[in-house]
């Protein structure tokens, strides 16, 4: 009893200091969207694969007299894509990022990725214009691309850093992207594409911070402030005695060795017809992951402060489908837990009671996501009967094996459905890849006193599949994406700087989109 009261005075002050604060970082940019007349000090261009100027660069150049030009020639800058240069003194311009646009027509994901170099390429204490005119693409408002884009790839979390960068002064900053037709890139970025921009950096503020800052509670709080004054969206946070008497034993049971307690979060946005059924969004909340009594290694455990990173998808999806206003109904479920080792801790062997009725045999308490997601899916097919349920999670080492940094693994029991994914997911840019899930896999999941076991060894990203496809209803539409090797980043890459990616924000929206289109 003395325990219990500690805990949930423990867990009252913890909650009482946490205040999720806008992450400041030294300087805010502001983004807008402009014709052809540049007066600017900081220009960024993009030259193509061909070295021919296009008629708004040779412009730039002939302000240059003409300096611009011998400059690229002397750098022997070929314009592949990508490739970097950066040029000062070019009087009337103090200095020039010049970005290669490389060959043929550029798609969604390469105007983004142009948008990301430059970003990174940019110094971040004064303005920018970036001249979008004259790229060879067919996409429509290729200057909102080019924006979200960068929007993107200059992301940085700043928030514990306490010298001010640079001038030591916090200030706006502008960066205007120069086109025709610019009024209807402003709107397109600005009544949807920048939505999904922050919804993909909720995600990477709450995969980066630590878990001494977010755990359960912190980040349901996190969550209601994202939403807060969002049309039809309703936030319900449940709380430990409700998933008592709904059963949620895999829930509780992964949750109960930290001083706090887990939440299951569920976030609906009615947006469509109200007898239109949902798409579901479930992902894995854990804080901090550990292992539990099955005590990860020391080495990289620092890392499983982002073992939210799912949960932290549906969120960002969640808030970029609702600010744009898609006629779709779409609910987001968060099994958020924390795993740590405690004399009240789950062991190895322990038999944990789910919602649904069946019983696991914890094998590892380290496999803990495909517990805490049985429990969250059992609950979102039965009050919401989803026309398709998409799961996403940091679920195994397997999966980060399998595929690095450079693919989700995708898993289906319908290969047409794995294809479209893949598909959407190349648009997106953020890629996924198949495994496969076969009743062999169910087979190794079988348990000697329970009715599965919670792991089964190799191959490991399939059998963690089968363990929650135990969940899924037959017939259901159904999508597991284990995101282990893509949530957080080494190296960085054009739209996504290293660290914590917010991976899954751009896929699950695309995802949303499409159906839409289905319909
Ligand atoms: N959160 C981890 C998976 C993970 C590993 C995510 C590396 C990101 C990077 C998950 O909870 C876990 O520990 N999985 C175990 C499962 C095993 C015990 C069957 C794993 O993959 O080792
Ligand atoms: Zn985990
Ligand atoms: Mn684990």
């Amino acid at each position: 009893m003395k325990i219990i009261i500690s805990k949930i005075v423990l867990s009252f002050i913890f909650s009482c200091m946490f205040v999720y604060a806008a992450y400041a970082n030294t300087n805010t940019t502001q983004f807008e969207f402009e014709g052809m007349d540049v007066n600017a000090e900081h220009i960024a261009i993009f030259i193509d694969k061909d070295g021919a100027l296009s008629e708004a660069v040779a412009n730039i150049s002939a302000k240059t007299d003409g300096r611009l030009e011998t400059a690229l020639k002397d750098a022997e800058f070929e314009g592949e894509f990508g490739k970097k240069l950066h040029l000062y003194g070019l009087s009337p311009f103090k200095s020039i990022i010049v970005v290669g646009a490389g060959e043929g027509a550029l798609s969604v994901r390469q105007l983004r990725d142009l948008g990301g170099y430059v970003a990174q390429a940019s110094n971040n204490n004064h303005s920018l214009s970036v001249i979008t005119a004259g790229l060879d693409t067919t996409v429509e408002q290729s200057a909102a691309q080019l924006a979200m884009g960068y929007a993107l790839g200059s992301y940085a979390f700043k928030k514990y850093k306490t010298k001010k960068e640079a001038t030591g002064k916090q200030q706006t900053r502008t960066v205007s992207f120069h086109s025709d037709g610019f009024k209807a890139a402003k709107t397109l970025f600005e009544t949807d594409l920048n939505h999904v921009v922050t919804g993909v950096k909720f995600a990477r503020d709450m995969g980066t911070e630590p878990g001494k800052t977010i755990y359960p509670e912190s980040y349901a709080q996190g969550v209601r402030k994202l939403f807060n004054g969002v049309a039809n969206v309703k936030i319900e946070v449940m709380g430990l005695s409700q998933m008592k008497r709904n059963n949620m034993g895999a829930l509780i049971g992964v949750g109960q060795g930290s001083v706090h307690d887990p939440r299951l979060i569920i976030v609906t946005y009615m947006g469509g017809e109200r007898d239109m059924a949902p798409i579901a969004l479930v992902g894995k909340g854990i804080t901090f992951d550990t292992g539990g009594i099955s005590l990860k290694p020391n080495k990289g455990q620092w890392a499983m402060k982002s073992d939210l990173s799912g949960a932290a998808a549906v969120a960002g999806t969640l808030y970029a489908v609702a600010k744009r206003g898609d006629k779709v109904n779409l609910v987001g479920v968060m099994a958020m837990a924390e795993n740590m080792p405690s004399g009240d801790a789950i062991r190895p062997g322990d038999v944990l009671r789910t919602m649904s009725g069946k019983t696991i045999e914890v094998m590892s308490t380290d496999a803990e996501g495909r517990l805490v997601l049985s429990d969250a899916i059992t609950y979102v097919q039965k009050e919401y009967d989803p026309r398709l349920l998409i799961n996403i999670a940091t679920l195994t080492g397997s999966a980060a094996r399998a595929m690095g940094e450079d693919y989700g693994v995708v898993i289906t029991r319908d290969w047409d459905l794995a294809q479209d994914m893949m598909r959407i997911g190349k648009v997106a840019g953020e890629d996924v890849w198949p495994l496969p899930l076969n009743k062999n896999h169910y087979k190794a999941i079988r348990s000697d006193i329970a009715d599965i076991k919670s792991t089964a060894g190799n191959p490991g990203a399939s059998i963690g599949a089968a363990v929650i496809g135990t969940f899924v209803d037959e017939g259901r539409k159904w999508v597991h994406l284990d995101i282990a090797g893509v949530d957080w980043l080494s190296k960085a890459k054009p739209t996504t700087p290293k660290g914590h990616a917010g991976w899954g924000v751009r896929f699950l929206d695309a995802v949303v989109r499409e159906e839409q289109q289905a319909e």
